[in-house]
């Protein structure tokens, strides 16, 4: 069978969404894991975009050795040289070259003539292939310009050297038998194409990214390139985890294999979810909240007769833990490391101990622990040894109710480990909270999300507060949980101004 190639752009493209930034640590956490996940190609960032985006590239360069890593550059000199200069340490490094090639972008955006745009597609593949011997190119909303044109541009690159040529349905516009057609002509026109494989990056504005792409590999495209949770750009890109399960349970229609160990798809959902902010909406498909969960009755008879008569995959196949195994107040620290494993965490000692307390304080608190609580606890650690803190919440007492003035007091541990204290009034609780926040850290920041939701169901529910704040333009996410909501949102919003204060 011949294999897919799975080009991940979560950290690229992904990151392009509206509200989605990570900071350097997060996007190394999240490459760590997409390797762990066995994507062939990583689009680690726009080295020429950002000096964070650059150091984003350089470090996971260094860090990550198994897949590809990829550098966007547009057709310009200077973003090919910083994206040659990023990707300096990467063990199989990639420039991708963009330049557009529908008429609406090349008379309104870049203003240029097609003869001179062909010839920018061309020199410049030639000098990124000067730095590397990994070079693909994108003729920039390709599902919306002339095919002659797309022939002729693509011709022009794989002569400059270009390996890999992707066509991109920027702005979600195609429908699959047009944009397989368009593949097919592809194939058929560019009489150099054998030297090259064709990819597709489609966007989600019409809702068939997947549909689109997968219509691509029924034509002979053979990379994709897509993301975790299908974030991107306005609607989103074609979600990874799709693609590879569609590829693998209807393998009697597609002849072609990935590289993916789709039992870490799950972990990375979790991952890239939590990281970015974005939750995942329960009816999604493969890794949805409700995906493998049966509600009707004539349903449910039927699973537990047998799985396959409502269930077309395994849950264990994308590594959805299955257990129902609830841990509580009486479960010990082997049991506790156990469960962990199960569910794909393998941490250090030290950091078991700290999760440990973690447990016991919440199974004091809630009667029954499960496996989402024990993942939010891992996520609560993790989000404080992922960011240098230089607050960290201590004390907090609230009053508050239909009479009284709402007053918090708050006391904050500093990085230098000394203390501070204030308290403030609000017009509720917990604007009372981040009122007396404010006056102890003094940093002007906008609040411009605030969503509260229970992690499992029940009165003694951990909430979960995604909050973003914005300073001098920029967005951060910042996240808290814990049985008492106005805890929550105080870590939350203490979460959002470590990072802005970090970065
Ligand atoms: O959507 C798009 O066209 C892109 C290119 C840069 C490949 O993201
Ligand atoms: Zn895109």
């Amino acid at each position: 069978m011949d294999k897919v190639v799975i080009f991940d752009t979560t950290l690229r493209d992904g990151e392009q969404a509206a509200g989605a930034s990570l900071n350097i640590n997060e996007k190394l956490e999240i490459a760590r894991q997409l390797e762990r996940l066995g994507v062939d190609v990583i689009e680690a960032g726009f080295p020429a975009s950002s000096p964070g985006d650059f150091e984003a590239v350089e470090l996971v360069s260094r860090e990550i050795r198994n897949p590809i890593i990829c550098g966007l550059s547009r057709a310009i000199a200077g973003d090919i040289d910083k994206a040659a200069e990023a990707l300096k340490s990467a063990k199989h490094p990639r420039i991708h070259v963009f330049v557009s090639s529908s008429d609406i972008h090349i008379m309104h955006q870049l203003k240029k003539s097609k003869e001179e745009v062909l010839e920018m597609a061309q020199n410049m593949v030639k000098r990124a292939r000067g730095y590397v011997e990994d070079v693909e190119f994108s003729p920039m909303d390709a599902s919306r310009s002339n095919p002659d044109y797309i022939y002729q541009m693509l011709e022009a690159v794989i002569d400059a050297g270009a390996t890999t040529l992707n066509i991109p349905d920027t702005v979600g516009y195609s429908i699959p038998e047009e944009f397989g057609q368009l593949i097919a002509g592809i194939f058929k026109n560019v009489p150099n194409i054998n030297k090259a494989k064709i990819s597709v990056h489609c966007h989600n504005d019409l809702g068939l990214a997947v549909a689109n792409s997968l219509s691509a590999v029924k034509n002979g495209a053979r990379q994709i390139e897509c993301t975790v949770n299908g974030i991107g750009e306005r609607a989103g890109n074609a979600a990874l985890e799709e693609i590879v399960m569609i590829l693998k349970t209807r393998s009697d229609l597609f002849d072609v294999t990935t590289g993916i160990n789709t039992e870490q798809i799950y972990k990375t959902s979790r991952l890239v979810s939590e990281l970015t902010g974005f939750p995942v909406q329960p009816n999604k498909a493969v890794i949805g909240g409700n995906a493998f969960r049966h509600q009707s009755g004539i349903h449910q008879d039927g699973v537990m007769k047998m799985s396959r008569t409502y269930e077309i995959m395994d849950p264990k196949t994308i590594g959805l833990p299955g257990s129902s195994l609830v841990m509580g107040k009486s479960s010990g620290r082997h049991a506790f490391k156990e469960r962990l494993s199960e569910l794909g965490y393998n941490p250090a000692d030290a950091d078991i101990d700290r999760l440990f307390i973690a447990f016991k304080e919440l199974a004091d608190k809630k009667k029954e622990v499960t496996d989402r609580d024990i993942e939010s606890l891992v996520a609560q650690e993790k989000r404080e040894g992922i960011i240098a803190e230089s607050y960290k919440l201590d004390r907090l007492q609230v009053t508050c109710g239909d009479k009284g003035v709402p007053t918090a007091a708050v006391r904050l541990i500093c990085s230098d480990g000394s203390i501070i204290a204030d308290a403030a009034l609000g017009t509720g609780p917990v604007d009372a909270v981040y009122e007396a926040i404010n006056r102890l850290v003094k940093v002007p920041n906008k609040l411009t999300e605030f969503t509260v939701k229970s992690i499992t169901e029940g009165i003694d529910a951990i909430g979960e507060v995604l909050i973003r704040i914005e300073s001098d333009g920029i967005t951060y996410t910042g996240r808290g949980a814990d049985t008492d909501i106005i805890v929550a949102c105080a870590k939350a919003y203490l979460n959002a101004l470590n990072k802005l204060l970090s970065a």
